[in-house]
C-alpha cells in the first residue's frame, strides 16, 4: 500500500524569511533538483505570504510547488491581516497547512475552526494539510492516541480523499525542539491515524498521505521516511535552506 503513495517532503518556514535570502536559497534547491532529475516526491515549501509572489517567478519550470501555512475560512470579506484559500490559489499555492500546533496554541484555534479551514481550502481546489499531534504533558499521561483520534474526528472535514487531504503527525513536544519520537512511537501513531481515516474515509484512506513533523533533519530523515506508513515529512527549520532541506528532500530520491 505505502509503494503505491507518492511521498511529499513539504518545508514549513512559519514566519522566517526575507527576499533575496529565499531567493537565493529556492533556486539553490531548485538547481539541485534540476541537477538530480526525477525525484521520487513532491516538493513543496510554504513560506510566508509577501514571498510568493517572487518565489512563484522562481520556481517556474521547477518541480517546487508552493503552499500557504493558514487561510481564513471565509472566501473574503471584512477579516483584516486575514487571507482566504481563494487567494493562496490565486497566488500560485497548491497546499495551504491548517490547523498546525503554533496556529492553535498562539491563536486559539480550535479543531472546529480548523475543520472549517480545511473545509475553505478544498473550496478552493487547493489541498490540505491538517495537522494534529499531542503535547508532552498528554503523551506523559498516555493519552497520545486519545487525543490524536479527536482531533482527527473534529478537524477533518466530510469529503476528504487522497487528492484534497494530507495528514501531518507533529508531536508538539518534538517542534524545533530537536526530540523526536522514537521509530516503534511513530509508527504506531501512523498506523493508529492510517486506520483511523480507513474508518471514516473508505477507500479513499489508503492514498492519503501522512506525514512526519517534528525536528526532521538529514541525520534522521531517512529512518523517519522509512517507517511504515508514513509518507513523507513537514519540516521547519531544517526547511530554511537548500544545504539542509536538499539531503532531506534527496531521501526520497
Ligand atoms: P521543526 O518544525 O522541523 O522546526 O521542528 C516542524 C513544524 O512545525 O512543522
Amino acid at each position: 500500500m505505502a509503494a503505491k503513495v507518492r511521498p511529499l517532503i513539504a518545508g514549513n518556514w512559519k514566519m522566517n524569511g526575507l527576499k533575496s535570502s529565499a531567493l537565493r536559497e529556492v533556486k539553490k534547491l531548485a538547481g539541485r533538483m534540476h541537477k538530480a532529475g526525477r525525484t521520487g516526491c513532491d516538493v513543496l515549501l510554504c513560506p510566508p505570504v509577501p514571498l510568493l509572489a517572487p518565489l512563484r517567478v522562481v520556481v517556474k519550470g521547477s518541480r517546487i510547488a508552493l503552499g500557504g501555512q493558514d487561510c481564513h475560512a471565509a472566501a473574503n470579506g471584512a477579516h483584516t491581516g486575514d487571507i482566504s484559500a481563494e487567494m493562496l490559489a490565486d497566488a500560485g499555492c497548491g497546499y495551504v497547512i491548517v490547523g498546525h500546533s503554533e496556529r492553535r496554541a498562539d491563536h486559539g484555534e480550535s479543531s472546529r475552526d480548523v475543520r472549517a479551514k480545511a473545509k475553505a481550502v478544498h473550496r478552493a481546489g487547493l489541498r490540505a494539510i491538517i495537522c494534529v499531534g499531542e503535547t508532552g504533558a498528554e503523551r506523559k499521561r498516555g493519552q497520545t492516541l486519545g487525543v490524536i483520534g479527536k482531533q482527527l474526528t473534529d478537524s477533518l472535514p466530510k469529503g476528504c480523499t487522497a487528492e484534497n487531504t494530507v495528514v501531518a503527525y507533529e508531536p508538539v513536544w518534538a517542534i524545533g525542539t530537536g526530540l523526536t519520537p522514537t521509530v516503534d512511537d511513530v509508527a504506531q501513531v501512523h498506523a493508529f491515524i492510517r486506520a483511523r481515516l480507513q474508518r471514516r474515509f473508505r477507500e479513499h484512506a489508503q492514498g492519503m498521505r501522512l506525514l512526519y513533523g517534528g525536528s526532521v533533519k538529514a541525520s534522521n530523515a531517512v529512518e523517519l521516511m522509512a517507517v511504515a506508513n508514513v509518507n513523507g515529512a513537514l519540516v521547519g527549520g531544517a526547511s530554511l535552506t537548500a544545504g539542509d532541506f536538499w539531503p532531506i528532500v534527496k531521501t526520497c530520491i
